[in-house]
């Protein structure tokens, strides 16, 4: 097993460039399903939950390999066996989203049922809901969605707005017979940068962006060439990372449009923001940290992917803030390892009010699930002395190379197998 170990206290400065969007390639890599031919997506970042995907596409029959450095090629002519199993889907949630595009071309598909997860219970009734309006029988037989049919257009209200149900019930329509209108949509930027990416293959949605996504189903999809979109978490992870230090970091490849929300949150924290053609810059030298209250709440309201880094930033500015998780009911496994640190938090229900405390100090402490690792490593960053930081599996299941990067500008920090350490 191995661990991060991060000695704090280094004010980082210097560049880092941000990787293309777990949460985008992910749904894309599944879209390729939909495709006889080689679909090649670029701009891929090299992570443990995209390898994942790869031996999830491949089980079926497909060929699917990276094919340059940040290149996947996909070749998913012959699809031989259209399931994704247990073994697979149990590492990595995200697997479902092969259901939509299996049924929409093979009218079956076959998927395990995720179970709940460190963050919250995860239902996925509204993609099932979806795909029943759309015409598809579905079958839940021995802890797996069974689910066939031949797919015609419908109109669906989804009860509860989400991400991955808006992307596989977008993955459904496109081959479907006649017009699909999905009601009150995700619209996160990585929902629409699969429905450009599906469009680039030749489907027909319009209202990308919006709540309202319209479907024209078509007869078939052709391969195309797709760069995925930057990934705003890691752009405001590092962004954190700097400003959590008192240093200046300029993160490239990516769009501040992606973050608005993240980006006022950290000017109104007291950082200087510049906002590039494909950079941003954030500078926090000689500026005190004020602390922030943010909510979470769908795009473009701030992230729930990033409240356990701004938590972190709290821990350490000056006053009281407020952090309320509105998306997920158990998003809050970091503060314990926080108060581990010396933070002084206190949740009550879906809130945790967080007093900035002069100085943290490094401790031992665990890693949870991806984005509460990501709030260990910016707390070791600021803090007095070693941290490390046990698990570190989750992160990279959303970061690459994340220890590269910081160590770039300037962060004391190693990766260690758990019994160098003993
Ligand atoms: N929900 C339902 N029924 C459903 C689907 C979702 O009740 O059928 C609920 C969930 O339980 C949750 C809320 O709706 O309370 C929103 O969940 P959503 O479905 O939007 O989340 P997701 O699609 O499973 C994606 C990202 C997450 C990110 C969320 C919210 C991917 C692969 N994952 O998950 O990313 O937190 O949207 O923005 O896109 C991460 O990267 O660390 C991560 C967890």
């Amino acid at each position: 097993m191995e661990q991060l170990k991060i000695i704090g206290g280094t004010p980082l400065t210097g560049e880092v460039r941000i990787s293309g969007a777990k949460n985008a390639v992910l749904p894309i890599l599944a879209a390729t399903l939909l495709v006889p031919g080689e679909t090649i997506i670029d701009n891929v970042p090299r992570l443990r939950d995209v390898h994942t995907f790869i031996k999830v596409l491949n089980a079926m029959g497909a060929k699917a390999a990276f094919t340059g450095e940040h290149q996947v090629t996909v070749d998913a002519t012959d699809i031989t066996n259209p399931e994704a199993p247990y073994e697979l889907v149990k590492t990595m949630r995200a697997s479902i989203l092969v259901l939509g595009p299996l049924l929409a071309r093979f009218g079956q598909g076959r998927v395990s049922l995720p179970g709940g997860c460190a963050i919250g219970a995860r239902p996925v009734d509204q993609h099932i809901k979806g795909m029943q309006a759309l015409g598809a029988h579905i079958n839940i037989h021995e802890g797996y969605i069974e689910a066939r049919g031949k797919l015609r257009g419908a109109r669906f209200i989804m009860d509860v707005t989400t991400v991955t149900g808006t992307e596989n019930l977008l993955m459904a329509a496109v081959l479907a017979e006649g017009t699909t209108i999905l009601d009150a949509a995700a619209c996160e930027p990585e929902v629409s940068d699969l429905a450009h990416c599906l469009n680039a293959m030749g489907a027909k949605i319009s209202g990308i962006g919006t709540t309202t996504l319209t479907i024209e189903g078509v007869r078939a999809l052709k391969p195309a060439r797709y760069a995925t979109l930057p990934d705003r978490i890691e752009t405001g992870t590092h962004l954190i990372a700097a400003a959590i230090t008192g240093g200046e970091i300029t993160t490239r490849h990516t769009r501040a449009d992606l973050l608005e929300a993240v980006l006022e949150k950290l000017e109104a924290a007291g950082a200087l923001v510049e906002r590039g053609p494909d950079y941003i810059r954030l500078d926090q030298r000689g500026r005190p940290l004020h602390a922030v209250s943010i909510r979470t709440a769908p795009f473009p309201a701030f992230p729930t992917d990033m409240q356990a880094q701004i938590m972190a930033l709290n821990t350490v500015a000056q006053g009281t803030a407020t952090v309320i998780e509105t998306i997920f009911e158990n998003r809050f496994m970091h503060v314990p390892e926080l108060a581990r640190m010396g933070a002084d938090i206190a949740i009550e229900g879906h809130t945790a009010t967080v007093r900035g405390v002069a100085k943290l100090s490094g401790a031992p402490v665990m890693a949870t699930d991806l984005r509460a690792s990501a709030c260990l490593v910016l707390a070791a960053l600021a803090a007095e002395g070693e941290t490390t930081i046990d698990r570190i599996y989750h992160l990279d299941r959303g970061y690459d190379a994340i220890e590269k990067k910081l160590g770039a500008v300037g962060a004391n920090i190693r990766r260690v197998r758990a019994e160098e350490s003993l």
